[in-house]
């Protein structure tokens, strides 16, 4: 731990050091030491079950061996190079990405984050289009830099300047809360079909891209009806755009297929990635098809993007999902979970609903079933509550309202039993107040 002894002195220099926007979970900050498997340890050693996994990145387990091995290898081999020289693990990953992205989906461009990858696509788009209309989804989250802050759509993440000006939102599909008073029964899709309203009466009729999250994941977890995509892409064609699929939280395997958008019978023209790609090694990627990577002869560049320890691990992170068979593990844990939250709504007026496949689960809670008011201390309580025994989960929404629930791919029953267990004590606990 270098030259800090203990949790207070870490507490005290983070705060004294670090900017106070960086914002930190829990009224007391979990202070991280050690990660194995699917747990995370302490300062003092206490042991976590992960289900929040940074943030949806350790899909894989944390200090995952055949990463680590990767890595260390790789480490002693070669650090950096700079996307001027061409290394072996970028080449190797890319030929990768484009053996398991959608359709025709075969460049990629490397780069550091996830903001960094959306804002990478959006700015390809609008060179290839000639346009530069963008259009987000409300409640989508796009990260941190200028363009992908503005790009957001929920408040609370869009502090500070979101002036860039050619940005336009379209409705998402927010099935428990429509914006169109519809309910699945008598659902015509208005919220998919709207962007046409909004491109006719927002823009010149010309767009470079529409952006969406195939689920949104920071927004609250929600999970578009079959056929919103279909939709959206159509429109997105009729006026010239490209749609950029955001997976960046919900890709690699995590709703039971490598990409999320593989659950709605579309091809996206780019895919923005990070987060689980190298399971916890810096990294981002997007990735498009050759037509329209080569509209873009640069120079460009990205100094850290396509760093060959990254890559290394990403490649490894892959290597691990295919021959540990973790996106079907995910897809059949991803049952227990469907099963067991379900059994909790039911139990839990609290709940009022709950979304998710494979091992990406949310969890509204709200004060009253009927007004749906955001239970926004109530969700603070119980991740206070599953801390103290032993649970790290997410929370999310517009309000802090929902439960954000993503445990490694390669989880076992008994180890997601567990974790439920202790969550449905902290419901209870709450109800019993
Ligand atoms: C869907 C989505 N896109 C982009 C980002 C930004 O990624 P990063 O924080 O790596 O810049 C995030 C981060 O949470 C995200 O969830």
């Amino acid at each position: 731990m270098g030259n800090i002894n203990n949790k207070e002195e870490l507490i005290s220099k983070h705060n004294k050091y670090i900017m106070p926007s960086v914002h930190v979970s829990y009224k007391e900050p979990l202070c991280i030491k050690k990660g194995e498997g699917e747990y995370l340890y302490d300062l003092d050693g206490k042991k976590y079950l992960d289900f929040y996994t940074g943030i949806m990145v350790i899909v894989s387990g944390h200090c995952n061996k055949k990463v680590t091995d990767a890595v260390s290898a790789q480490i002693k081999e070669l650090q950096h190079s700079t996307s001027f020289f061409i290394n072996i693990p970028v080449v190797e990953l890319a030929e990768k990405l484009a053996k398991i992205t959608p359709g025709k989906l075969q460049q990629s461009f490397f780069v550091n984050s996830g903001s960094e990858a959306v804002e990478g696509a959006i700015n390809l788009a609008q060179i290839y289009t000639g346009k530069d209309t963008v259009i987000g989804l409300q409640h989508g989250y796009h990260g941190r830099t200028l363009l992908t802050k503005t790009l957001t759509a929920i408040s609370v993440w869009r502090e500070g300047q979101t002036n860039i000006s050619n940005i336009r939102y379209t409705p998402n599909a927010y099935c428990y809360r429509c914006n169109f008073n519809s309910s699945p029964d008598r659902c015509d899709m208005a919220c998919a079909r709207y962007l046409e309203e909004v491109i006719q009466t927002q823009t010149k009729g010309e767009i470079a891209c529409v952006v969406a999250e195939t689920i949104q994941g920071v927004g609250g977890l929600i999970f578009p009806p079959k056929d919103y995509f279909k939709i959206i892409a159509e429109i997105t064609k009729k006026y010239g755009g490209l749609l950029i699929i955001d997976e960046v939280q919900c890709g690699m395997g995590r709703t039971g297929n490598m990409f999320a958008i593989e659950h709605y019978d579309v091809e996206p023209d780019i895919i923005a990635m990070a987060k689980g790609l190298a399971n916890g090694f810096p990294i981002g990627v997007f990735i498009s098809t050759e037509e329209i990577a080569s509209c873009f002869y640069g120079p460009s560049v990205s100094t850290f993007g396509g760093n060959p320890v990254s890559c290394a691990a990403a490649s490894a992170n892959l290597d691990y999902i295919f021959e540990n068979k973790t996106i079907e593990n995910s897809k059949k844990i991803g049952r227990l979970f469907e099963e067991q939250l379900m059994l909790l709504k039911e139990k839990y007026k609290i709940i009022g609903d709950v979304r998710g496949k494979g091992l990406f689960w949310g969890i509204e809670l709200v004060k009253d079933l009927k007004t749906k008011e955001p239970a926004s201390e109530e969700t603070e309580e119980i991740l206070q509550y599953c801390k103290d025994e032993g649970l790290l989960i997410g929370e999310c929404g517009d309000y802090f309202h929902v439960l954000r629930l993503g445990p490694p791919l390669n989880i076992s029953e008994e180890k997601a039993y567990e974790g439920i267990k202790i969550l449905d004590k902290a419901i209870s606990k709450l109800n019993f107040k």
